[in-house]
Order: C-alpha cells, then sequence, then structure tokens
C-alpha cells in the first residue's frame, strides 16, 4: 500500500518529467579499484543522461552515509543511490527518506533492513560469487591436500558475509580443503598485504598454504607482493583466487602470480538509473534485486586482452 501510495505520487509529481533530475549519491569510499570504477562510471552515466549527481564520499563510516542521506533529505533530492559500507543499522534513516517519498535504490551491497524501505536493489549474488571461487578451487586442486588462507573484506558488510558463505557452501564435502586462517584486509591492498605477512609467519613463511581466497582482487594484490617479499611464488607455490576482475589482477593473471577471479560488474549505476527513470515515469515498480552477472576467468582467458578491455575505465 504504502509502495503503491509512494509510486503515484512520484509519477503525479513528476508527470512528463519523467527523469529524475537530482540524485544524491551516498558513496563508501575509494577502499578498491573496483571502488573507483564503479564512482567513475556512476558520474559518466548521470553526465550522459543530464542528472545533477550529489555525491558524496563517506570514507568507510556508516555515520557519514546517514548524515549524507539526510542532507540529500534536506535538499529535496529527487532520488537518492546508497552503497551501504555495513549491512545493518539503516532501519531509521530509510524510514525518513519514505517518509520524504524520496525512492532509494541500494547499490553493489545489501542492507538487512525491510525491503519495503527501498525501491530496488542492484548487485550481483554475493554467495553466488563465492560459490564460483570456492568450486573453481575445488576443481583444481581435486583429492589433493589444500590449506586454505581468507582474506575477508569489511566486517559486517554485504559482501564480506555473502561471499564467506559461498566459499564454505562450495567446499562443504571436500574433506581436503580447509581454511585455516581468515581474517579481515578491509577490502584494501595494505590490508591485504598486512594480513597476508601475518599469515606467511604464523604458517611457519608459507610452505604448507596451498591456497588464497581473497573477497576482492585489491586485497589478492597486496597479498601476492607479501609472498613475493617473503620468497613464495604466488600462483605457483599458492594458488590465488579473487573477486571483482580489475584490471591489475589481470595483469597478475598473465604474469602468473595470480590464478582466478570472478567478475563484479562496475557498472551498477546504469541499472539503477533505467529503473529510476521508470518509476519517475509512470510508476512503474522495479524488480526488488536487480542481477548483475558473476563470470569466472582463469589464466586460460587471455588475461591480457581483460586487461586492455578495462585498463581505462576508471579502475
Ligand atoms: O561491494 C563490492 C565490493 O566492495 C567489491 O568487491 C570490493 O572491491 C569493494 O570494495
Amino acid at each position: 500500500m504504502i509502495k503503491t501510495l509512494l509510486a503515484t505520487a512520484a509519477a503525479v509529481s513528476l508527470g512528463a518529467a519523467a527523469q529524475a533530475q537530482t540524485i544524491g549519491f551516498s558513496q563508501i569510499g575509494s577502499e578498491s579499484g573496483w571502488r573507483a570504477a564503479e564512482t567513475t562510471l556512476t558520474r559518466q552515466q548521470a553526465e550522459e543522461r543530464g542528472i545533477d549527481l550529489r555525491f558524496s564520499d563517506a570514507q568507510q563510516r556508516q555515520e557519514n552515509q546517514i548524515a549524507a542521506i539526510r542532507s540529500f533529505i534536506a535538499q529535496g533530492v529527487d532520488a537518492i543511490l546508497l552503497a551501504p559500507v555495513v549491512a545493518t543499522g539503516w532501519d531509521s534513516v530509510l524510514e525518513e527518506a519514505q517518509e520524504a517519498e524520496i525512492p532509494v535504490v541500494l547499490l553493489d551491497r545489501q542492507v538487512d533492513s525491510s525491503e519495503d524501505l527501498y525501491l530496488t536493489a542492484v548487485g550481483s549474488d554475493l554467495v553466488h560469487e563465492g560459490e564460483v571461487a570456492g568450486q573453481w578451487l575445488v576443481d583444481t586442486v581435486g583429492d589433493d591436500e589444500c590449506r586454505v588462507v581468507e582474506l575477508q573484506g569489511t566486517t559486517g558488510s554485504s559482501p564480506a558475509i555473502d561471499r564467506k558463505t559461498g566459499f564454505e557452501n562450495a567446499i562443504e564435502g571436500h574433506d581436503n580443503i580447509e581454511i585455516v586462517r581468515s581474517q579481515t584486509g578491509d577490502f584494501t591492498r595494505t590490508g591485504g598485504k598486512e594480513v597476508m605477512e601475518s599469515f606467511l609467519q604464523a604458517e611457519g613463511g608459507g610452505g604448507e598454504i596451498c591456497a588464497l581466497y581473497a573477497h576482492n582482487d585489491d586485497m589478492a594484490i597486496g597479498a601476492i607482493q607479501a609472498m613475493k617479499e617473503a620468497g613464495v611464488n604466488p600462483g605457483e607455490d599458492v594458488l590465488v583466487v579473487s573477486i571483482d576482475a580489475v584490471p591489475d589482477i589481470f595483469q597478475a593473471m598473465a604474469n602468473g602470480d595470480a590464478n582466478a577471479t570472478v567478475e563484479l560488474t562496475p557498472n551498477m549505476a546504469g541499472p539503477a538509473f533505467d529503473a529510476l527513470e521508470a518509476y519517475m515515469e509512470d510508476g512503474t515498480e522495479p524488480e526488488k534485486f536487480i542481477q548483475t552477472e558473476s563470470k569466472l576467468y582463469t589464466q586460460d582467458d587471455d588475461p591480457m586482452a581483460e586487461y586492455e578491455a578495462r585498463k581505462d575505465l576508471g579502475y
């Protein structure tokens, strides 16, 4: 009922204008190459569509995102894009946006609030991403014993929670594969490097580690550097599988330092703006989840060509 009223109000108030003119975007920060590309593409998409995009960088802090959303509401924006740093704690501010009749679209991460509080969420199936990465390892090691170290994303974020679950789902029942260490690297290269250094120390220099699973490519790239500095051969001594498909991981794959990545498209804004446009036009309700593809790339997929195709896209 609330949804129908909101949709009708949006359609009536904007009428023939169809396209939202002013959209607030609360971005998490710039922790990874993937995040930088998402920001670049969102700005490009907005410019192409004549949207006045009001951008706010939360620098990884949920309180900054909540303050930005309140500011967007006070400015009377037509819609809000939110890439939520963590999954919990959004109810109040989403209710405030709903009371102000401003539709909110979630980008790339999920929240645990009622889905009535946002218009739609654009993103990948994060559990599936972890399953694809885990299945690649299962298929690659066969029956060999494999001690895995895991670099988790930001604690409390939906990709960290779901990518862990997905990977564990895939290796379940394969008793030869075991996650022996797991810690957050906060989705950053520095975090990935530092935590990998501590894993290598704790694991007697790394000789017993068979594989690294990193929740994003940036942490994998930091960990690759740590392995090289410790005299361990990434990609050979230690298999490396991660998520995002940023250009630098393809360079690492071409060099033999990384083995596989699962693609997450940084173009979340395109589908989000399309959904908002239809909603503003005539109240068309989008699906609650607009899913993007999760494709596996390995060293067999011409990594240099993939690097070239992505290197100028804002990563
Ligand atoms: O929410 C998507 C994740 O956030 C990306 O995989 C990661 O690189 C980013 O920081």
